[in-house]
């Protein structure tokens, strides 16, 4: 081969090699990262994995990246949630009273729970870990008292509201590893 095709030849195999080595070097990085977070999680531990690496970045993130988008994850559940128990409330063609003040109660609920893991993210920006914990505490016992509001009645809301509560608890458990490093 004459040098400048050697060139050419070692440049195309480096440009091909490279971004393959990346993805071979973090994949497996990050989802042993994930599985480590997730680790206190108990019976969730599936739903803890699969929420995590339902966002992109959790591909890059280290431990405490991971939990911050654990939080926000719970944060955007919560205003899902909160939406859609508006949608139902405003709806109330053939509600019972019951499930009426089920979703009255569960509405306050869900928008302490948006407030409250509002302050979470903006205390773990200021690496405040206690009061984040606190925070989302918070948004558990909302989940609690949202389950406690249909006296277990089954609902659209309580189903997401299960989900939900988990999500919390699963953060709480990410916070316990990232905190106890
Ligand atoms: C809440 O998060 C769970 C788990 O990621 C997801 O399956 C569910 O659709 C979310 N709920 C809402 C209302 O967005
Ligand atoms: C509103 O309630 C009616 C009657 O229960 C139902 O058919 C309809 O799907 C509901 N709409 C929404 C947006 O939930
Ligand atoms: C909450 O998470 C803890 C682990 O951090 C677990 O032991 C407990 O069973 C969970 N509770 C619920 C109701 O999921």
């Amino acid at each position: 081969m004459k040098p400048i095709t050697t060139f050419f030849f070692l440049s195309t195999l480096c440009l091909s090699f490279v971004p393959h080595q990346i993805v071979a070097a973090n994949q497996p990085h990050s989802t042993n990262l994930i599985e480590h977070a997730c680790q206190d999680t108990n019976h969730h531990k599936e739903l803890c994995i699969s929420s995590l690496k339902s966002d992109p970045a959790s591909q890059q993130a280290d431990l405490e990246g991971l939990a911050i988008i654990a939080i926000k994850l719970a944060y955007e559940n919560a205003t899902a949630i909160a939406d859609n128990i508006l949608v139902l409330s405003n709806n109330n063609t053939d509600t019972e009273p019951s499930e009426e003040q089920g979703l009255d109660q569960c509405m306050d609920n869900y928008l302490d729970a948006v407030d409250q893991l509002e302050n979470a993210i903006y205390a773990f920006s200021k690496n405040a870990y206690k009061d984040v914990h606190t925070w989302v505490k918070a948004a558990v016992a909302d989940a609690d008292s949202c389950e406690a509001a249909f006296e277990g009645r089954k609902s659209e809301i309580t189903r997401k509201n299960k989900i939900f509560r988990q999500l919390v608890n699963n953060t709480l458990a990410i916070l316990k590893v990232l905190t106890e490093k």
